[in-house]
């Protein structure tokens, strides 16, 4: 491990997206690289910080020097963090999906010729960043993130309380600022002394910016 302020500490970080199955063969996803997720696994990782990645399936190579665990879905995902505690820090990057198939197939679902479409019904997925902040083995310090299109700081504000969260990291989304997908990041930091705006940076720059605020608020 590397010498540095977050050596011997753990920190937990969970990134990517999220696949719920529709069959054995079919999934719902969403567009999350995992860019922000593992840059900033790489940044706690180079402060000195023992890393578990808990990674949904990505475009993007998980960091080297880092303990993988990959899932596929949110449930997985749910399970593997809960598996990782304890931990000093977690920081829940992943855009995990709010829903799941709940009638998803057993087997492959085929056209029966009727031209009937099949109907998806879903359930409610855990919030894993809600459980992590309220469960019993609560990291000192758990941080998550808002991604918003619209009054991007009250939304995060009452996000931030209602998941129980230490801080939440914002961001607006809107296709016009060009952050999703995109190589920068504007971001707003909210914590229980109010809003902190950050100038926009690369994505690398929030991921070490937030290591650096992780390593001093654990001392
Ligand atoms: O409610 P929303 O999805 O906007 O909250 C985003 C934050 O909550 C992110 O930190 C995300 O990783 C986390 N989250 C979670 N489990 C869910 C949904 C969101 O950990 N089921």
């Amino acid at each position: 491990l590397t010498d540095g302020p977050l050596k011997g500490r753990h920190v937990l970080v969970t990134s990517g997206p999220t696949h719920e199955p529709i069959d054995p063969v079919r999934y719902i996803a969403n567009r999350s690289s995992g860019a922000q997720g593992t840059a900033i696994a790489a940044a706690l990782r180079d402060l000195g910080a023992r890393v578990t990645f808990v990674t949904g399936p990505a475009s993007l190579a998980p960091p080297e020097g880092v303990d993988v665990v990959r899932v596929e879905t949110a449930a997985e995902m749910a399970d593997a963090v809960q598996a990782a505690l304890p931990a000093d820090a977690a920081v829940m990057a992943a855009a995990v999906a709010d829903w799941r198939v709940a009638n998803a197939g057993a087997q492959k679902m085929k056209k029966d010729g009727s031209g009937q479409a099949p109907a998806l019904l879903f359930a409610e997925n855990p919030d894993i960043l809600a459980r992590v902040s309220k469960g019993a083995n609560r990291p000192q310090l758990v941080v998550g993130f808002a991604a918003e299109t619209e009054t991007v700081v009250a939304h995060a504000t009452a996000k931030r309380l209602r998941k129980g969260c230490d801080w939440i990291l914002a961001n607006d989304v809107s296709p016009a600022t060009g952050i999703m997908g995109g190589t920068e990041n504007a971001v707003v930091l909210i914590s229980e002394a109010g809003a902190e705006t950050w100038p926009r940076m690369a994505k690398a720059e929030v991921a070490r910016q937030l290591a650096a605020r992780i390593a001093a608020a654990l001392g």
